[in-house]
């Protein structure tokens, strides 16, 4: 048996030290939490991508009452922009949490659903790493560059 390490590699930084096309698409994804719809979790998520066109598109969470029928703010932005643009690269996704129930300790990396979706989205832009910036701790933002960091081994079909 032989011992494998994995060693993830993640940042913390302040807002300031984002550029200023990262610091945008925070902000979109600030603005798009606003648009939420989770009556049953008040937690309110927004997530904003830009494009290698320099676009950015942006979504939020949107629950249901049937709570599986729900979906990330995640997963919407990312279906969304593989079903409108199929062949347009995501430089950077970054993943904004407004909501009472945020605590300043935590931080808000998407969850493993959503990995896995970011992970396939990823694979299908040749593997280009997709820069993710999520919230916290406290008023800082901790980054990643690439999902292998948050989801090595991915389960993928080829
Ligand atoms: N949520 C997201 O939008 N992204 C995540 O990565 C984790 C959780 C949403 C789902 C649900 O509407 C609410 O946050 C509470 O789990």
């Amino acid at each position: 048996m032989q011992k494998l390490v994995v060693a993830p590699e993640f940042f913390t930084l302040s807002e300031r030290a984002l550029s200023t096309a990262e610091a945008q698409v925070l902000a979109e994804a600030r603005k798009a939490a606003l648009n939420a719809h989770a009556p049953y979790s008040q937690f309110f998520v927004g997530a904003a991508v830009q494009l290698e066109t320099g676009e950015i598109v942006s979504a939020s969470n949107q629950e249901n009452a049937s709570y599986p029928s729900g979906m990330c703010a995640e997963r919407v932005v990312l279906n969304f922009v593989g079903a409108t643009h199929p062949k347009v690269k995501i430089k950077t996704l970054c993943i904004a949490v407004v909501s009472e129930l945020k605590d300043a300790s935590r931080v808000y990396a998407p969850c493993g659903g959503c990995r896995q979706v970011i992970s396939e989205t990823q694979a299908r832009q040749n593997n280009e790493p997709i820069d993710i910036i999520f919230e916290g701790p406290g008023d800082q933002l901790t980054r990643c560059c690439g999902i292998e960091h948050l989801l090595p081994f991915t389960f993928q079909l080829f």
